[in-house]
């Protein structure tokens, strides 16, 4: 099949998704075609997860390495019993807190998972998303539906429908376009085929809240620093780059605002254009002597949800902005800071300053 193609364009109400819509995109994927679609974390890159053919479709897509295993998307328990080998006693547990929400579990698969899906894992990730369309999609497709984050391979993931076009328009079926996702940040991946249940890649369900079900939670070493082989392989890649180089300034926040400052000056005096991204705290303290190209509020560090929720967005809008350095703080890693700290080193490939 060719890679170019016409991709439709479906915009959707996001809270009562159109029914005529939601079934014109279950019947592509059915077909085994290739379907972004919106969920409470970022936009997704569906096709039947039965399917090798379809499911080998994203990875052509994207330009995804293959041995990079793709999460399964359920909207009832019958699919999860089709997928899996076994349900461990605490995936009930956390099934019944979290879903549908922003929780993928890795669990034994069954003989029904393609090898595509799970790179030749024995393991599966399942997760139930939490979005109205979402749900309406995998239910009218009658389908478990596999999805990686509907970008090219090592970008931004999507966190509107344009940001989805941008990078893949003309390379897949169709974008169900719902409006912006709420999350922001991908699901937290936990491991439950190890002794200790482990986090893999942390997300918008926080280590806190697994520890109040678990108590005893691991997070896999590849998860806050650039050291160790990560569990996840999805997590050893180059990840979540802008086009410009991103600097992360960590410190108090009125040194971090002066710091800032400084580099926007010394940026601009070699001719780059530099972006800056900043919490309303941070802004409060900023005196720029000489403007950045784009500036952007990225939220209050008082409330992670709404950083979480801007952060991608803000990479893809540096982008648009053409900046050719992009400088922003860092965070304290508790709660949804974990995540999104991890989402900025890599995204700054650990390129961090003291100031
Ligand atoms: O929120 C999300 O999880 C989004 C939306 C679309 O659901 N999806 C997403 O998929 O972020 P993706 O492919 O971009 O990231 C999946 C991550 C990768 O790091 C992958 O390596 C890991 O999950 N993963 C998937 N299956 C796994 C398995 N069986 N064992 C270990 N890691 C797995
Ligand atoms: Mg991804």
């Amino acid at each position: 099949m060719p890679l170019t193609r016409c991709t439709k364009y479906l915009r959707i109400n996001p809270q009562v998704p159109e029914i005529h819509k939601i079934r014109l995109a279950a019947r592509i994927l059915a077909r085994g075609g290739v379907v972004a679609f919106p969920t409470e974390t970022v936009y997704g890159l569906g096709a039947n997860a039965l399917d090798a053919r379809a499911v080998r479709r994203i990875f052509r897509a994207k330009g995804r390495p293959q041995d990079n295993p793709l999460i399964v998307h359920v909207a009832n328990m019958e699919m999860v019993d089709d997928l899996v080998a076994e349900i461990p006693p605490i995936a009930g547990l956390l099934m019944e807190r979290f879903w549908p929400g922003p929780l993928t579990l890795v669990l034994p698969k069954s003989d029904l998972v393609p090898p595509e899906v799970t790179a030749g894992l024995d393991t599966v990730g399942i997760r139930m998303p939490a979005h109205p369309v979402a749900l309406a999609l995998i239910k009218a497709a009658r389908l478990p539906i596999a999805a990686p984050s509907a970008n090219l391979s090592g970008r931004p993931s999507p966190t509107t429908g344009h940001h989805v076009l941008r990078d893949l328009h003309g390379r897949i079926d169709a974008v169900v376009d719902g409006g912006p996702a709420s999350v922001g940040v991908e699901s937290t991946v936990l491991d439950l085929t190890t002794p200790v249940p482990t986090i893999l890649r942390p997300g918008g369900v926080t280590l806190e809240e697994l520890q109040k079900i678990l108590g005893r939670v691991e997070l896999d070493p590849a998860v806050v620093s650039e050291a160790g082989h990560p569990r996840a392989p999805g997590m050893k890649y180059t990840h979540y780059a802008p086009q410009g180089n991103l600097f992360l300034v960590a410190g108090d926040t009125p040194k971090v605002a002066a710091r800032i400052n400084r580099l926007v000056k010394s940026f601009k005096a070699a001719g780059l254009r530099v972006g800056a991204l900043l919490t309303v705290e941070t802004a409060a303290c900023y005196r720029p002597e000489i403007q950045p190209d784009y500036l952007e509020i990225i939220g209050s560090r008082n409330d992670l949800g709404t950083v979480a929720a801007r952060l991608f967005a803000a990479l893809h809008n540096c982008d648009r902005h053409r900046v050719q350095i992009i400088l922003t703080e860092t965070f304290p890693e508790k709660g949804l800071g974990l995540a999104i700290m991890n989402r900025l080193r890599k995204a700054s490939a650990h390129r961090i300053i003291q100031a």
